[in-house]
């Protein structure tokens, strides 16, 4: 491959050539690379033709082409260690890689109890009509008390039960029930509506096993015309046997709310022993699951809805209780504290 006296333009055009080809090069074998060094590197190859022409190329114009020549050698050479160390890696793998080897745990996580609660209470009134709505933690006095009939000097009110955001001022606080919400969506929406509102509300208590100042409730609001407490028993009667099973029972036991007349608290059947009696329902059969009622009319109007025309029922129930319930936790903090020992138990659903 003599380059026959050329210059140094002709010089260059050749290397750029070659760096061309060699780029293109395929080495996959040992023997291909070992063709790459002698067709390049060799005491034959591309290199040593090019330095033996450096001799016929003009006196001042040598020290820019031997540059050139120098520059090229090593780039060739750096391809060459490429394509070497490429070839001993796949060689490695093929002959250390044991396919029969167990694979390592691909740790997927796990979904949070009351996340999976939660949903499966939000599937279920889906499936009969019920929409979704949100409202906000941070709410005023009207949407947590006085649209929802709490007269002014309630106890709900009281600095021991809500966190108020200012001090001195009442007006604005950290939600106490998610009974808020109902009053948003009236405000919002024209009957009909079926609406379950899930939601994380607040309570200035010490916490403890059994209570907590923050926890998490699923409000669920009827409106409509003709509206009834049977209804309302049907609904809650579905309710308990898609959770807890087909054997479920509820029974209603009369109760006050402000934002309700007439109002329920409601037990279900305990499914821990089959109503037998043990230390969950405290030897009665029954475990309180949530409160209801029919909408008081002082509430729908509050709301601007004509409470000749429309009645409804709602009703309020607390995650914790139900997943306590469902999962057998009986400490509250359990649900905070983001041990991952208690999380991991709980499957990704
Ligand atoms: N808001 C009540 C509470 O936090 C629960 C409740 C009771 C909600 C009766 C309702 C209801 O909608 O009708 O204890």
């Amino acid at each position: 491959m003599s380059l026959g006296g050329v210059k140094n333009d002709k010089m260059k055009e050749k290397i750029s050539k070659i760096r061309e080809k060699m780029k293109s090069e395929a080495v996959k074998s040992h023997e291909a690379l070992e063709a790459f060094r002698i067709a390049y590197l060799g005491t034959k190859g591309v290199m040593k033709q090019l330095f033996g022409d450096l001799k016929e190329v003009a006196n001042e114009e040598k020290k820019e082409a031997g540059q050139l020549l120098n520059q090229l050698r090593m780039d060739l050479e750096a391809v060459y260690a490429e394509h070497k160390e490429k070839l001993e890696q796949t060689e490695d793998l093929g002959s250390n890689l044991d396919l029969s080897r167990p694979a390592e745990d691909v740790n997927i996580g796990s979904r949070h109890p009351l996340s999976l609660v939660r949903s499966e209470i939000i599937e279920i009134f889906s499936r009969i009509g019920y929409n979704v709505s949100e409202g906000p933690e941070i709410e005023d006095d009207w949407h947590n008390f006085s649209a929802l009939n709490f007269p002014p000097e309630h106890p709900a009110r009281d600095m021991q039960d809500t966190f108020f955001i200012e001090k001195g001022k009442e007006e604005i606080a950290l939600r106490t029930h998610t009974s808020s919400v109902q009053v948003r969506v009236m405000e919002n929406q024209k009957p009909p509506i079926r609406t379950i509102s899930p939601g994380r509300v607040y309570r200035n208590e010490a916490i403890s096993a059994r209570a907590h100042c923050f926890f998490h409730q699923i409000e669920g609001l009827y409106i409509d015309k003709k509206v009834s407490f049977a209804d309302l028993k049907q609904t809650l009667l579905y309710f308990a046997k898609e959770v807890f099973g087909e054997k479920a029972q509820i029974r209603l036991r009369p109760s006050y709310f402000p934002f309700t007349e007439p109002s329920a608290e409601v037990d279900v059947s305990c499914t821990i022993c089959n109503s037998k009696g043990c230390n969950v329902c405290k030897y009665t059969g029954w475990l309180e699951i949530l409160g209801c009622g029919m909408v008081d009319p002082n509430v729908l109007e509050a709301s601007g809805i004509d409470s000749k025309v429309y009645s409804g029922f709602a009703f309020g129930m607390g995650v914790e209780r139900i997943a306590q319930l469902k999962y057998k936790v009986n400490d509250l903090r359990l649900y905070s504290e983001n041990d991952i020992r208690f999380l991991k138990q709980f499957t990704a659903g």
